[in-house]
């Protein structure tokens, strides 16, 4: 890749939200040219990239015709159309992650045992086709409460996951081949985002801990560094490096990981690709997880993830009862906060729980750091010019 910068290297990525906004953005900075495909013409990153075409993702033609037009292809998404992409590859188009990769990780079933194959701690899961297999399993004492149902493919952002904890709940199971899983016992959420490049150089970005609201059950904030001891610190690590040696995978995984309340590590999921949870790496770590995608796919060295500061990341939501075009009250204020550094995404409708933009908020120490934060997100809010009826 000697001549990337001077080679009119078109690189193409697959969905524009906020993920394909800031990997845009960090490819601009080593002059690449990028073309993005999503459904929507005016996604984050239509913007800011070179060329946009408008498909969907899940569409054979849309990804095909696509691939063809540039040098390489990459993701901010997992759900594509594998066949598209097995053809572009078979083809001779540079695919980084691999469609193989692709395809395990789309599918909550196949993921799951691939961990079980290679004795990567993760909960124990059996496949169901149907939910009255499930409801038969559990009449049948074959399955015990509680357990989490997953589907196995199109869920995102806690959709497509239900807890079952009692029998009434049974009536939520959900629809389709799915994925049943032991409930575990969390202590906490942490993440590793992994990158691997062609050579097979491995290098980890410092542990994440996802702080919940207790009462909206949503992610309030992620800091980094985390919460949790040394040796725990260092076992997260060394999972996540075997997931993505396990997968050979070239480019990003970002693994996501429960703490039981016994103090054991298992493996919950993993995306192929760049994750909310790095995105206060812009600003704290030597290398943004953005610049260490294109380092991996491009088969450069991978780039330092020293963290340089604490940091919390807030993902800036959209206010409930809202929904319609955006307006950011308190913005002003919060922007004096010291060490607050925002992202907005150019999405121009605010919705309930939207993710609308996210801020970092740097200190010299961790404490510091939540503190300001919750000044930031008690001072903004995302509202709309009308409320919900
Ligand atoms: N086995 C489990 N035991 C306990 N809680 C679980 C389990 N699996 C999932 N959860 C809870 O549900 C949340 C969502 O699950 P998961 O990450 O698998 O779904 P997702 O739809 O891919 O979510 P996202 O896109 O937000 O990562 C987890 O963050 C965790 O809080
Ligand atoms: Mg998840």
């Amino acid at each position: 890749m000697e001549n990337l910068v001077i080679s009119d290297f078109k690189l193409g990525i697959i969905a524009g939200g906020q993920l394909g906004k800031m990997l845009v953005l960090a490819a601009a900075n080593w002059d690449i040219q990028t073309f993005v495909m999503d459904r929507e013409d005016h996604c984050p990153a239509a913007s800011v990239c070179n060329g946009f075409f408008k498909g969907d993702p899940l569409n054979f033609e849309d990804v095909y015709r696509f691939g063809k037009k540039v040098d390489m292809l990459t993701f901010e998404i997992e759900n594509v159309n594998i066949e598209a992409v097995k053809k572009l590859k078979a083809e001779g188009l540079r695919i980084n992650p691999d469609p193989d990769v692709l395809e395990i990780i789309q599918d909550k079933g196949l993921q799951k045992q691939f961990y079980a194959d290679k004795d990567i701690p993760t909960s124990p899961f059996r496949l169901f086709e149907t939910v009255e297999e499930i409801r038969e399993a559990v009449k049948n004492k074959n399955l015990t409460l509680p357990f989490v149902q997953k589907l196995r493919t199109g869920g995102y952002d806690g959709r497509g996951v239900e807890v079952i904890k009692t029998a009434s709940n049974l009536d939520h199971l959900l629809e389709g081949p799915s994925m049943v899983e032991d409930l575990v016992q969390i202590d906490k959420e942490i993440s590793v985002i992994a990158a691997r490049n062609g050579q097979g150089e491995i290098k980890c970005f410092p542990v994440v801990e996802m702080i919940f609201n207790e009462k909206a059950n949503l992610v309030e904030k992620l800091i980094c560094p985390s919460s949790i001891d040394d040796q725990q610190q260092q076992e997260a690590i060394a999972i996540a490096t075997r997931v993505i040696s396990a997968l050979k995978l070239q480019g990003l995984l970002a693994v996501e990981m429960f703490l039981d309340q016994d103090g054991k590590i298992w493996v919950n999921e993993s995306a192929p690709r760049t994750h909310n949870s790095g995105h206060h790496t812009i600003e704290s770590v030597i290398t943004s997880q953005f610049e260490q995608q294109l380092r991996a796919i491009f088969n450069f060295s991978l780039g330092s993830t020293h963290l340089k500061l604490p940091a919390v990341m807030i993902n800036l939501l959209g206010e409930p009862g809202y929904e319609g075009e955006v307006k950011y009250e308190g913005l002003t204020e919060s922007m004096s906060v010291e060490g607050v550094k925002f992202h907005f995404y150019g999405k121009k409708i605010s919705k309930p729980f939207r993710k609308m933009g996210h801020a970092t908020i740097l200190a010299s120490n961790i404490d510091k750091a939540i503190e300001k934060a919750d000044i930031v997100k008690n001072k903004l809010k995302i509202t709309a010019w009308k409320k919900q009826p």
